[in-house]
């Protein structure tokens, strides 16, 4: 199997929620995922929105929409998400005791499945999942806010998640998520990531569709 062509997954959480609309109008539904952060502050020291805020995203664009819970106890709500609209949703392997379980859930909504991994969470711990997956969402700052560092010691789990899917033939996207700009996106890449979630590299930036275009350039997307 060949992997996924790479592409930008700005994400909303960094958007001015007063001006949706117009923040959303960047993403090319035909390139780009919009990327959606659930918190529920518990899982994450953060609060953010749930299936009424996907559900209005739905309405603003066409573009595939990357649901992210960090949330507990996520195999409650997968429905609602679906339901709000949601074409990916990724589940927190730390918040899933039984995470194949969940990703099977998933997959049975029609979404594709995630599996998103703290910076503390080993590969290994997901690596027996990877049949189960459509997605492997490794994140590179510990979630809960946007405009953190990133951290490259992350990129380990990348390389072996690519050297993975080539041995075993599989074809799940890896997904990068927190402290993806212009000096870090390369390094991303290199190691073997096809999707680049960016919040502040895009939405804080003074022009956010450059900021977008010079990104999906990077990376070729
Ligand atoms: C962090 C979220 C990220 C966040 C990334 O918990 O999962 O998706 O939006 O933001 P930046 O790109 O600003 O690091
Ligand atoms: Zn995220």
């Amino acid at each position: 199997m060949i992997a996924p062509s790479p592409r930008i997954a700005p994400s909303m959480l960094s958007a001015d929620f007063a001006r949706l609309g117009a923040e959303l109008a960047i993403v090319d539904p035909g390139r780009d995922w919009l990327h959606c952060d659930v918190m529920d502050q518990h899982f994450v020291p953060n609060l953010t929105f749930g299936p009424m805020i996907i559900e209005a995203a739905n309405r603003l664009t066409e573009a595939p929409l990357d649901v992210h819970l960090m949330i507990e106890r996520p195999w409650e709500t997968l429905a609602a998400f679906r339901a709000a609209g949601a074409d990916h949703v990724i589940v927190h392997f730390e918040a899933c005791p039984q995470p194949a379980a969940v990703l099977r859930a998933i997959r049975a909504t029609g979404a594709s499945a995630g599996l998103a991994i703290k910076p503390g969470t080993s590969y290994a711990a997901a690596a027996p999942l990877l049949p189960e997956l459509d997605q492997l969402l490794v994140m590179t700052v510990e979630p809960g806010f946007g405009g953190q560092e990133f951290m490259p010691a992350m990129l380990e789990k990348v390389r072996a998640a690519a050297a993975d899917r080539d041995r075993l033939g599989l074809a799940f996207a890896i997904e990068v998520d927190g402290g993806i700009h212009h000096d870090t996106i390369g390094a991303a890449r290199a190691a073997g990531a096809d999707v680049f979630v960016a919040g502040h590299a895009i939405f804080h930036a003074p022009q956010p569709i450059r900021a977008l275009e010079a990104l999906r350039t990077a990376v070729g997307a």
